[in-house]
């Protein structure tokens, strides 16, 4: 038996401060709130919750509350699983705990489960509803449907709603939804198409929740509460630039079937983060409660954004989503996604207040901390000659913190250099501060206001759902507009290959971004392939892709078009130098990875200047040079008998003097060096040819070598650590001397190599091969797809 609680009839009003949404009365009676979804996740996690919260304010306000938590399981099922949820909810500080547990009892006894899955589900709901109302005398003054269900079910269950479920005349009907609101324009015109035959655009509350978070809500208000000291420098000339970030250390592992197709820009950018955006840049409303004001003003910013291309985003992807990709949706291994994970987009207003202000949207998953902020970064013209702790030297910025991070609260902080901000309505001043820093700046220099009572998002929409606060909400214009924006970009993204990092604070500067007029890119440059370039995942869909790699140039292809290219490279070299100079000076390193290159030079070596060559080695090992161990052996067994050399053209390094093997007072590294000096115009190699090792060892310059000493010198005896441990091997100077040193890469077993050393910074101590930086000529990158995409 339904319990009605009728109390005071009182006109219904929205927070009053200054400029804030005032709504028009709306008539008292029976309120029937829906839930269709009751008992799936979110509305565990927020909305009975925010629905308990709802009915706590509004018990004393003259309506009355049925619940139904609607579910597509019969009701001897969902009834237990309902019921669970609503046991938990719970009453916030200001309710007393006897007070409590008679709402809370109360709001149980007004809730009830129903299977609502066939039109005949929702008849009988319609049904059950009238008769309550006729049963108890009561006027009806409005029904709310909450759609907590995938978006595909929207359109059928509004014709239901539609179809069986409106109010008696003179009461409301609000149908709220939930993103996603389709994945680009043309799938959410067919949504809200859908929907409008159904549903007035009245009737319809798109939830975006971010609108509902108390700092977002505020920024409108904030803007005319200071609009004094906000007009003069709201502009071009004041405001470096706009930032709103949202990031999360968590992955997305558990959701991978919905967000693989959606990814980073449709899951937060292109709703939360644009909303922002648009509070942020609008024009001031004459008045905030006019919703049709407010969104005329959003879409002028729309309609002067300056469209998004591929150069104004940079997107990542976390390196273990693969495999929770391959997981979750049951791929192979080889399957890959190019589904963002992180982007950083830069967006421009063509307006001539915003002109030239980069925005910048950013968000990204498993990042090193959960923060989301928008912050007005302004323009500081003062230098301090000394006393640079001074406040008018600092930043000077307004930031509006929506929680988390550093300062766990949400607040808006303007700093001290700027003005004193009028305090918010139902805000507090915070004066007392733990010791942090929020973005470049310790707390003290800022003023900070934070709400009074913190409240949950849903909870707060929740009660402008009811009040028919329609501000909150995203209409369908406002939403067209922003696919509109967004889609020619995620269009023009489907085929760029995100940068992959390792995650949490292992990003280190991975994805730092660097902005150049209305462009936007990494500040570091590494490997950034796509699919497409790759030609497929088959040998026979061969391409030579160029590209760059720890900021030097990198040719990369399938292994044997690889080696292809490199040998072309080396012979269009040795004719260069030999028509300038007569002779070609060529190094070579050891290992097994040049093989296949000498393999290829043989096959070809009638076209090849091989007289006009001299070959020298780049490292050797201090074994006999008759051994198979021996670099030279190698060399000699895989190319050098097989073409037409002279023998005074080659230069086998003299690891064997005085019987003995690489002893330093024998003088012969030494004497490679002079027979360099003497022979090779300023000791500088036309080509040198290096590999690197798992350890990132290049040459035989291993992890942990001391150069000192060594700077001088052209050819030096080392230590490996693994046997044959006594090396010789040319120095950095000597391969820093070269015209041209190619770095070459093969094989799936070098993929983890590879990954690392395009986020290392050059520390040739620890990684010897990023001390390889040729000083007057080119160093270029030979990697194979094996090792690049592993
Ligand atoms: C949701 C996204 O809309 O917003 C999630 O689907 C994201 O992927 C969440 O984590 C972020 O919201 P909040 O309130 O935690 O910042």
């Amino acid at each position: 038996m339904l319990v009605t609680v009728l109390l005071l009839l009182v006109t219904l009003c929205a927070q009053g401060g200054h400029g804030e949404e005032k709504v028009e009365a709306q008539r008292p009676g029976h309120v029937s709130v829906v839930i269709v979804g009751g008992t799936g996740d979110l509305a565990k996690k927020y909305l009975w919750q925010g629905f308990f919260e709802l009915y706590v304010n509004q018990v004393s306000s003259g309506n009355t509350f049925s619940f139904f938590g609607g579910g597509l399981s019969p009701e001897d099922q969902g009834t237990p699983v309902l019921f669970e949820i609503l046991k938990a909810v719970f009453c916030l500080k200001h309710v007393s705990e006897e007070r409590c547990a008679v709402l809370k009892e109360q709001f149980l006894r007004l809730a009830q489960y129903r299977q609502l899955k066939t039109p005949e589900d929702y008849q009988e709901l319609a049904k059950h509803i009238d008769k309550q109302l006729q049963e108890e005398g009561m006027t009806e003054a409005g029904r709310l449907f909450y759609l907590s269900v995938p978006a595909f079910a929207y359109a059928d269950i509004a014709e239901k709603i539609n179809n069986s479920c409106r109010p008696t005349s003179g009461a409301w009907l609000r149908v709220v939804l939930e993103k996603p609101f389709g994945h680009d324009f043309r799938s959410a015109q067919v949504l809200a198409s859908q929907l409008g035959n159904s549903l007035k655009e009245e009737e319809m509350y798109r939830i975006d929740h971010y609108l509902g978070k108390q700092v977002v809500s505020k920024i409108l208000p904030f803007r005319i509460e200071n609009k004094k000291s906000l007009d003069p420098i709201w502009n071009k000339n004041h405001i470096e630039r706009v930032e709103i970030v949202l990031k999360e250390t968590l992955d997305v592992k558990g959701r991978i079937p919905f967000y693989d197709q959606y990814g980073v820009i449709r899951d937060v950018i292109q709703n939360h983060l644009t909303e922002v955006m648009t509070l942020l840049t609008m024009t001031l409303p004459l008045n905030l409660s006019s919703s049709e004001e407010v969104t005329q003003n959003k879409l002028q910013i729309f309609s002067s954004l300056l469209p998004l291309g591929k150069n104004q985003a940079v997107i990542g992807q976390y390196q273990a989503y693969k495999t929770e990709v391959q997981q979750e949706l049951n791929k192979t291994k080889d399957h890959v996604s190019v589904t963002p994970t992180f982007a950083a987009v830069l967006a421009h207003i063509d307006e001539a207040r915003y002109d030239g202000v980069p925005i910048l949207l950013i968000s990204g998953k498993m990042l090193d901390e959960r923060v989301g902020y928008a912050r007005i970064l302004f323009k500081n013209d003062i230098f301090c000659l000394q006393n640079h702790n001074s406040i008018h030297c600092k930043p000077k910025q307004i930031v509006f913190y929506f929680g988390h991070g550093s300062l766990q609260y949400p607040a808006i902080l303007v700093s001290k250099n700027l003005f004193k901000p009028a305090l918010m309505d139902e805000w507090k001043e915070q004066t007392e501060h733990k010791d942090v820093n929020i973005l470049g700046l310790p707390i003290s220099d800022y003023y900070v206001q934070t709400p009074t009572v913190q409240r949950e998002a849903y909870a707060e929409l929740i009660s402008h759902i009811f009040a028919g606060r329609k501000n909150s909400f995203i209409s369908t214009e406002n939403l067209l507009a922003s696919w509109g924006l967004w889609t020619p970009l995620l269009s023009s993204l489907v085929s760029s290959f995100p940068r992959i990092y390792p995650g949490g604070a292992d990003n280190e500067d991975l994805l730092d971004i660097r902005l150049k007029g209305n462009d936007i890119s990494y500040n570091s440059e590494v490997v950034i392939i796509s699919p497409d370039q790759m030609g497929g995942t088959s040998a026979n869909g061969f391409q030579v892709m160029q590209g760059k790699y720890r900021s030097a140039d990198m040719v990369s292809a399938w292994a044997e078009e690889l080696v292809e290219r490199l040998a072309a490279d080396i012979q269009e070299a040795a004719e260069a130098a030999v028509r300038e100079g007569g002779v070609f000076h060529l190094a070579f390193s050891g290992g097994s990875t040049p093989l296949a290159l000498f393999h290829r030079l043989v096959l070809h070596h009638f076209s090849f200047p091989w007289r006009n060559t001299h070959v020298w080695m780049v490292d050797e090992r201090c074994v006999p040079l008759t051994e198979m161990e021996s670099n030279f052996h190698s060399l000699h067994d895989h190319l050098l008998q097989h073409v037409r050399i002279p023998y005074y053209n080659i230069h086998p390094m003299p690891v064997q003097l005085n019987q003995r093997l690489c002893v330093e007072e024998d003088g012969a590294a030494l004497l490679y060096e002079k027979e360099v000096s003497k022979l090779v115009n300023g000791s500088r190699f036309h080509f040198v040819l290096l590999g690197v090792g798992y350890d990132g060892h290049t040459a035989s310059l291993f992890p942990g070598i001391k150069m000192d000493g060594l700077e001088e010198r052209l050819v030096a005896l080392t230590e490996s650590p693994v046997k044959p441990h006594q090396r010789m091997s040319l120095t950095f100077s000597a391969i820093n001397r070269a015209h041209r040193v190619a770095l070459l890469v093969m094989g799936k077993g070098k993929h983890e190599l590879i990954t690392q050393l395009s986020r290392t910074k050059d520390n040739p101590n620890k990684w010897p091969v990023t001390g390889v930086k040729p000083a007057n000529g080119r160093l270029v990158w030979y990697i194979d797809y094996d090792a690049l995409i592993g």
